[in-house]
């Protein structure tokens, strides 16, 4: 049986990834680069519905509020929304796409669909110009990394990718989530041009993840995986997804597990080809595709040939 039909089926290990990407894992394991140091335990056998409670019951949105150090010191509260994130849509949202950047989703067609829910997630610079009959062309969300902030090439102040949506934006922390370590030494500094892009546009509705929900998120990872995953944070991906399912009725998730059309064309507005954009290197990629791909609750027609998942949200599901 092929690679594909075992994920869709859920049933694949590392084990099965090309060498390259094998070895990619193992020294990320070596280089420990967050310092992660997990106390729990792994492989824990829930079903998807009992992973689903897990995840509603543990997980929390949480965005940097201004309120502890140093941000207290250096003033945030008055640099961040004064509305938070969960709130600024009292009802939240019904139905919710969620777009991945896979190349697997040209030649989809899934325009009209992903449109047709009441909110749109998409991820970093995936463009819908140019792209509208396969990608849509509705964004009510955009989840950033801090290289899309850092990076001139990306150019975040100017391009109007990143105008007239929600903006969530992340950056790796320490595991420990010490907010004065991370603040002094981020990945990539997003704090500067936060506060700045904060001044320029106050009315727009513009977050930064807080560490600890990204680690708590990895936490789980492992917690519901056999193998030692990958000791970084999840892929904003499964961040993005985690964010739907605390805002939304139901949640869509489109080529995430990808389709029949699956391919190593990393994202579909960009000619560059790499297995690890799909099942990971740095992010854990393969395992939380494992986790979603086990709280599934869509068809397994739709998975093959639209690459779609359909997941509750928190508030659909009494536990
Ligand atoms: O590459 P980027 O992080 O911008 O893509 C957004 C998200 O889409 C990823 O974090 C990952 O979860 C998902 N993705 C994927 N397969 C690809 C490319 C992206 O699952 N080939």
């Amino acid at each position: 049986k092929s690679f594909l039909y075992k994920l869709w089926k859920g049933d694949v290990s590392s084990k099965m990834l090309n060498p390259r990407l094998q070895k990619a894992m193992k020294d990320y394991l070596s280089t420990n680069k967050h310092g992660v140091r997990f106390k729990g335990k792994r492989n824990s056998k829930l079903t998807g519905d009992q992973l689903f409670c897990e995840l509603k019951e543990r997980v929390n949105v949480r965005t940097i509020d201004g309120k502890e150090a140093p941000f207290s010191t250096l003033g945030w509260e008055k640099h961040v929304p004064q509305i938070p994130l969960g709130k600024l849509y009292t009802h939240g949202f019904g139905s919710c796409a969620v777009v991945m950047s896979a190349g697997a989703i040209l030649n989809s067609s899934l325009g009209d669909e992903i449109d047709s829910h009441d909110a749109v997630l998409r991820f970093n610079s995936a463009p819908t110009r140019g792209y509208e009959k396969d990608v849509g062309n509705k964004t009510t969300m955009r989840i950033i990394n801090s290289q899309i902030l850092t990076n001139p090439n990306h150019h975040f102040v100017e391009s109007s990718l990143y105008k007239d949506v929600i903006l969530v934006a992340w950056d790796p922390a320490p595991y420990s989530a010490n907010l004065n370590v991370w603040y002094k030494k981020p990945d990539y500094n997003l704090f500067t041009p936060y506060v700045q892009h904060r001044r320029k546009n106050p009315n727009q509705p513009f977050y930064i993840l807080h560490p600890k929900f990204i680690w708590q998120l990895w936490d789980i990872i492992q917690e519901n995986t056999k193998e030692k995953i990958q000791p970084n944070p999840p892929s904003s991906g499964f961040i993005g997804i985690l964010i739907m399912m605390s805002m939304c009725d139901e949640v869509h998730v489109y080529e995430y597990i990808p389709s029949v059309r699956q391919t190593d064309l990393c994202h579909y507005h960009e000619l560059y080809y790499d297995a690890a954009c799909t099942l990971g290197a740095y992010h854990p990629l393969l395992y939380e595709k494992l986790l979603v791909q086990r709280m599934n609750k869509g068809l397994q027609d739709d998975l093959y040939r639209k690459g779609k998942v359909i997941l509750p949200g928190f508030k659909s599901v009494k536990c």
